[in-house]
């Protein structure tokens, strides 16, 4: 471990998955912006897709990300809060796994994120038609009128993740892959070693 204990390791790794978390809420281009959200449907079956992480509060433990509140997933959300969330870092090759708890921002909150978004993301809750709802031919959306701002901000919704648990891995030929879980309990981080 060139000369680093097994623990201070752990912290390193610890602070790295979180700075490059609250990279990927600043930075477009960062390595663990577009993460893998999983949900559960009604009848248990995995539903998985892809979510950009649009804010990382560290101290709170939270990853945020927006959706329609007509969507699936929305639905889900609101059935049952456990989620999980996937990433991959390409360089070097690193997986997190991130188990936690979802909720919703309140109202409040959620306007006030909004009129901080830029017109581009504003549009995308504009739609009369609800998401993942059947077209009746391929152009019917971009006919339809516009629903307005007062429905596009019902529309649009603010999910917090609440992290209690990171799965790290790492595929590294000169190291070795190493594997390390991250839990959260009562304000403290429990650290440990797990086989690849
Ligand atoms: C690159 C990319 C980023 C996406 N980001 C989001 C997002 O932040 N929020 C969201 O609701 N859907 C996002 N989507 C669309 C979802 O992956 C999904 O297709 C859609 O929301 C319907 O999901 P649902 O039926 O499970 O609700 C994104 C899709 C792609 C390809």
């Amino acid at each position: 471990m060139h000369g680093e204990d097994r623990s201070s390791a752990l912290e390193r790794i610890h602070g790295e998955i979180w700075r490059d978390l609250c990279l990927a809420a600043s930075h477009p281009e960062s390595a663990y912006r577009w993460m893998t959200l999983a949900t559960s449907s009604s009848d248990g079956a995995p539903e998985l897709r892809t979510v950009v992480v649009r804010l990382v509060d560290r101290e709170r433990m939270t990853l945020s990300f927006f959706t329609d509140q007509r969507s699936t997933k929305w639905l889900q959300i609101c059935r049952s809060g456990p989620v999980a969330l996937l990433c991959l870092k390409k360089h070097p090759l690193v997986q997190i796994r991130l188990l936690g708890m979802a909720d919703f921002a309140s109202s409040g909150e959620a306007i006030s994120i909004w009129h901080d978004q830029h017109l581009g993301i504003q549009q995308q809750y504009y739609s009369r038609i609800s998401p993942g709802r059947a077209l009746k031919f391929v152009g019917e959306l971009a006919v339809t009128p516009k629903t307005s701002t007062i429905e596009a901000i019902s529309n649009f919704s603010v999910i917090h993740v609440k992290v209690h648990t990171i799965d790290w891995l790492s595929i590294d030929k000169s190291e070795g892959d190493r594997r390390a879980e991250f839990t959260y309990g009562s304000g403290e981080v429990e650290a440990r070693w797990l086989v690849p």
